[in-house]
């Protein structure tokens, strides 16, 4: 099978699987962090087949919406790209990916690093921040009935992981506690680079949403 034709099947793979996906991690998700990622190799020399598939497959089966569960993303990409015949050493390289790409509170040390994650990640980071990003934090709050804003809960800063995991603050504290933070921490120059506009413009969102909700003229 071609490069080219294992992606297209992935894409229909990934395409099915998350069919009934919150809209913040649905298939539009997958293509936006698809484009950043190969817009990002462009100046980063790194293995594009990885760069894609890792882009395609890396919120196949996200513990979020998955009881906790931590391995089964990595399972389902692993068993999906064997059937497809791909390089043992490509399918555990995506598997890696899978594994080490969240944030997790931002105080889990990763076990694996290479170009190509660093490349998926930070595409995936980007999708999180800026106009798409308060996009999405809102939508995935709703989806799990979150309050937008609770003034009397205030954002807690570098939460470990089961924390993190475990907390049920409003929205608008997952911009202190991972959305304001990601900017520092882009692993490429291009990703960094990106970053700014898209770090600015939620900065200029937050400043308004407090002035509308103290009821400023
Ligand atoms: P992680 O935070 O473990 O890396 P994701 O990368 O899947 O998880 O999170 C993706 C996006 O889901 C976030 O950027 C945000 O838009 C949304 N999200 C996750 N947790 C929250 C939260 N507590 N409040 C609002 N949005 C959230
Ligand atoms: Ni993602």
């Amino acid at each position: 099978m071609t490069d080219q034709e294992i992606i297209e099947k992935t894409i229909d793979f990934v395409k099915q699987e998350l069919q009934t996906a919150e809209g913040g991690h649905d298939w539009w998700h997958i293509e936006r962090v698809r484009k950043i990622a190969l817009t990002i190799a462009k100046t980063e020399p790194s293995n594009l087949l990885i760069v894609e598939l890792g882009s395609l497959l890396h919120d196949i089966a996200d513990s979020k919406f998955n009881n906790g569960n931590e391995t089964i993303g990595v399972e389902k990409a692993s068993t999906f790209l064997r059937s497809l015949s791909v390089n043992e050493s490509v399918v555990e390289h995506i598997g890696r990916i899978i594994a080490n790409i969240s944030f997790k509170g931002g105080n889990v040390k990763p076990d694996f690093c290479s170009t190509e994650l660093a490349v998926v990640q930070d595409a995936d980071r980007l999708d999180a921040i800026g106009a798409i990003g308060i996009a999405r934090a809102f939508n995935y709050g709703g989806y799990i009935g979150r309050e937008l804003y609770n003034p009397t809960i205030a954002p807690m800063v570098g939460m470990t992981k089961a924390q993190y995991k475990s907390s049920s603050a409003p929205t608008i504290n997952h911009f202190y506690e991972k959305l304001l933070l990601l900017k520092d921490r882009m692993n490429t120059a291009t990703g960094r680079k990106m970053a700014e506009q898209r770090h600015q413009f939620m900065e200029l969102y937050l400043n308004q949403f407090f002035k509308e909700w103290d009821g400023a003229e």
